[in-house]
C-alpha cells in the first residue's frame, strides 16, 4: 500500500514520539516543497500537537560558486523555531551543516531534515532494529583508534578514529531523544576522524556514486589522500574530469580535504535507486544507506571549522572497512547487524 504524505508524517510522528503537548517547527523555503509543509502541518493536527510554519526567503547553498553565507533570516528563524519541540527542516538543501541546526539541537529540541519522494520515504522508514543495529556501530567506532579502507579495486586507505571525542553521526532516520537531528530515511554510520590524518588512495570504480551529484561512475577514478587532503586526481574517463573540474571552481584548497567517514546499514537500501528513480528527484539517502558500503565525502566539516558548500558524499560498493582488527564490511557485506555481534 502507498501511503500519503500526510501519513507517512503521522507514522514518523509517532517514531519521534510527538504528543499533544508538543509543537512542530516547520522550516521550508518560500513556495518550494509545499506540500511537504501542508502534510507535516496536517500529520502534527492529526495528532493533537501544535504546529508552527516558518518561510524564510531562502536558506540553501548554491551548489557551484560563487558563494558567500548569508544568514540575516538566521537570528529570526532561530527564535521561532527554537520554541518548537521538533523541527522539521524541509528546506531544498537541508540545514544540515548550518549553525541553525546546532543551534536548536543545543537547545535540547529535536530536529528532522526531509527531502526524498514519499514512496522512498515510506519504503526505508526507520524502526527500532535498524536504530539498535547503528547504535552497536556507534559503540565500536567508540572504541576503534585506525579506520582502514581497502578494496579489490586498489584503494588503501586509514584515518585515524583514536580520539575519546570522535563525533559520531548516528543516523536511523527518527528522532526520540532530545538534541537529536537526523535524515528521515537514513541507516547509516558515520564519524570525523581527526582532520587531516586520512591517507591512502581512493579508486572509485563503475558502480560508485558520487552525491550530490546522483551520478553513477561509469569509468574507474584514483584519488590520492595525503594528510587529509585530495593531491591528485587521475583517470580516463568523464568523472575524473569532472571531479577535477568541481574542486577547481571553488578556488579553495579547503574543498580537497576529506570529512565524514562510516558506512551503509539499512537493510532495505538499494544501489539500483539511482536507476529506477528519477535521479535528480532524489536526495541520495538511499545510496548513502545501503548496508555494506563505504561511504566518505569531503569538504565541509563543522568539527574542523571548514565551512564550505562543496561537500561530496561518495558511497562505494565492494570495500572492506576494519576498525582495528574488527571487519565491519568484508567485499561490500555488512558484518557488524547486532546479529552478527552476539553470534
Ligand atoms: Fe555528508
Amino acid at each position: 500500500m502507498t501511503m500519503s504524505l500526510t501519513e507517512l508524517f503521522i507514522k514518523q510522528y509517532q517514531l519521534c514520539g510527538l504528543t499533544d503537548k508538543e509543537t512542530v517547527g516547520v522550516i521550508y523555503e518560500l513556495g518550494k516543497k509545499t506540500e511537504y509543509v501542508e502534510a507535516a502541518v496536517a500529520a502534527a493536527r492529526s495528532l493533537g500537537a501544535g504546529a508552527l510554519v516558518l518561510g524564510a526567503s531562502s536558506l540553501s547553498n548554491p551548489t557551484l560558486p560563487p558563494y558567500t553565507s548569508d544568514g540575516r533570516e538566521v537570528p529570526a528563524l532561530l527564535a521561532g523555531a527554537g520554541n518548537c519541540d521538533l523541527v522539521i527542516d524541509v528546506t531544498v538543501g537541508g540545514l544540515i551543516h548550518s549553525s541553525v541546526r546546532t543551534n536548536i539541537t543545543g537547545q535540547g529540541k529535536r530536529m528532522l531534515f526531509v527531502a526524498e519522494p514519499a514512496d522512498v520515504l515510506e519504503r526505508l522508514m526507520g524502526d527500532d532494529t535498524l536504530r539498535r543495529d547503528v547504535d552497536a556501530a556507534a559503540e565500536i567506532l567508540k572504541g576503534g583508534k585506525v579506520m582502514k579502507v581497502t578494496s579489490a579495486a586498489g584503494t588503501h586507505l586509514t584515518y585515524d578514529i583514536a580520539s575519546p571525542d570522535l563525533p559520531i553521526t548516528r543516523q536511523w532516520g527518527f528522532v526520540d531523544e532530545p538534541g537529536r537531528w537526523d535524515h528521515w530515511p537514513s541507516g547509516f554510520i558515520a564519524c570525523f576522524p581527526r582532520d587531516r590524518s586520512a591517507n591512502g588512495q581512493i579508486v572509485l570504480q563503475p558502480g560508485d556514486v558520487v552525491i550530490p551529484w546522483q551520478r553513477i561512475i561509469q569509468t574507474p577514478v584514483t584519488l590520492t589522500v595525503k594528510d587529509g587532503f585530495i593531491t591528485e586526481i587521475t583517470g580516463e574517463g568523464p568523472e575524473a574530469f569532472l571531479l577535477r573540474d568541481y574542486f577547481a571552481r571553488w578556488n579553495d584548497p579547503e574543498v580537497y580535504a576529506l570529512s565524514h567517514a562510516g558506512w551503509g546499514m539499512h537493510p532495505m537500501a538499494s544501489w539500483t535507486a539511482l536507476d529506477v528513480y528519477d535521479p535528480r528527484s532524489l536526495y541520495g539517502q538511499e545510496l548513502r544507506s545501503v548496508a555494506g558500503n563505504f561511504m566518505w565525502s569531503t569538504g565541509s566539516n563543522r568539527f574542523a571549522n571548514r565551512e564550505t558548500p562543496a561537500h561530496l558524499d561518495i558511497p562505494m560498493r565492494g570495500c572492506t572497512v576494519m576498525i582495528d582488527d574488527r571487519a565491519v564490511v568484508v567485499d561490500g557485506q555488512l558484518q557488524c547487524m547486532t546479529e552478527a555481534l552476539a553470534a
